[in-house]
C-alpha cells in the first residue's frame, strides 16, 4: 500500500531515490558500514531478545529488517523513498522473508498507523536527521510503542572530531564545521543535527534514555571508508579504540553518530 507523503520538504524523497541503487555498495557492504551496522545490531539483539512486532522507520535497503526477521521478528519496514523500498522487496523476495512488510511512509506521517502497537521501534543511520519537528516525532512514536518498549535510534550529531580535523586539514572550513549550526542543506533537503541534550528533551515526556554509545569516535565517518579499507592494521587499531571508548561519558558526543536507546514509560 502506498501512502500520501506528508512532508514540508517536498523534494526530500528524491535525494534518497537517486541514492538507493548505490547505497549498499557505497555503505552497507563496506568495511565501515559493516562495522557500524554490526554494533547497532548487537544492541538490537540485547533489547529485543524474543520475537515480536517491530516498526522500522527509514528502513532504507532493508539490511536491518532482514537481520531482525532472521531473529524471528515481524518487521513493518517504512521509508519515504519508493526506490529504497523496491530494494527491500527485491531482497525479501530473494530470501523468502514473509515476516517483512513494507510501507511507503514518511516519519512525519506516522499518525497514519494510529491504533497499531509495536514492541520496539528502530531508526538506524540518520533517517531522523531529516526530521525537523522532534517533539511531534517523539509523541507519534510513543503512541505506537507498547509500555516499557524500546526505541533504538542512531542519529548524526553536531560535533564530529574526525570531520573537523579532516576537512580543516584540507582547508575546507565550511565543511569542517557545517554541523555546528544545527542544520545544513544536502542535495534537495535539509539535514538537522540535534545534540543529545535536545533529543532527550524532545523525548522526555514519553521516554527515558537507558543507553547511549558513540559510533564513529575513533573510526572515521563512512565517506573515508576507502582509506580505511586499504589499511587493515589501521582498521583493527581504530576498531579496538572505538570499542573501548564507546560508552566513555562525554567523549561519545564527539562521534559521527550516536546510538541511543529510549524506553517508553509504563
Ligand atoms: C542513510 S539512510 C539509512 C537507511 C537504513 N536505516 C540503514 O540503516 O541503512 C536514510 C533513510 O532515511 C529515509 N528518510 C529520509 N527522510 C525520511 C523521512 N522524513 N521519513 C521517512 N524516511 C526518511 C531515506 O529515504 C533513507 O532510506
Amino acid at each position: 500500500m502506498k501512502d500520501t507523503l506528508i512532508n514540508t520538504d517536498i523534494g526530500a524523497g528524491n535525494a534518497f531515490n537517486v541514492l538507493a541503487k548505490s547505497y549498499d555498495d557505497g555503505f552497507s557492504h563496506t568495511a565501515l558500514g559493516r562495522y557500524y551496522r554490526q554494533r547497532v545490531q548487537q544492541v538490537m539483539s540485547r533489547y529485543w531478545p524474543a520475537p515480536g512486532q517491530l516498526l522500522e522507520l527509514n528502513a532504507g535497503t532493508g539490511e536491518d529488517a532482514l537481520f531482525l526477521a532472521g531473529l524471528g521478528h515481524q518487521v513493518l519496514a517504512t521509508d519515504k523513498s519508493a526506490a529504497m523500498l523496491d530494494i527491500i522487496r527485491h531482497k525479501t523476495g530473494a530470501n523468502n522473508r514473509q515476516q517483512i512488510t513494507t510501507r511507503e511512509m514518511a516519519i512525519e506521517a506516522l499518525p497514519e498507523l494510529s491504533g497499531r502497537q509495536f514492541c520496539g521501534i528502530l531508526s538506524n543511520f540518520g533517517g531522523l536527521n531529516c526530521v525537523k519537528n522532534w517533539h511531534a516525532m517523539a509523541e507519534d512514536t510513543s503512541k505506537l510503542l507498547l509500555p516499557n518498549g524500546y526505541y533504538i535510534m542512531v542519529v548524526m550529531g553536531p560535533w564530529v572530531l574526525w570531520e573537523m580535523i579532516y576537512f580543516s586539514l584540507k582547508g575546507q572550513f565550511n565543511k569542517a564545521f557545517r554541523r555546528l549550526g544545527g542544520s545544513c542543506r544536502w542535495r534537495d533537503m535539509t539535514i538537522y543535527y540535534p545534540s543529545v541534550r535536545q533529543i532527550k528533551k524532545a523525548m522526555s515526556p514519553w521516554f527515558n534514555l537507558v543507553e547511549s554509545q558513540a559510533l564513529g569516535l575513533f573510526m572515521p565517518p563512512p565517506y573515508l571508508n576507502n582509506r580505511l579499507e586499504s589499511s587493515p592494521k589501521l582498521y583493527r587499531g581504530l576498531a579496538y579504540l572505538e570499542d573501548k571508548s564507546k560508552q566513555c561519558p562525554g567523549l561519545w558526543q564527539l562521534a559521527d553518530h550516536y546510538l541511543l536507546v529510549f524506553q517508553k514509560y509504563e
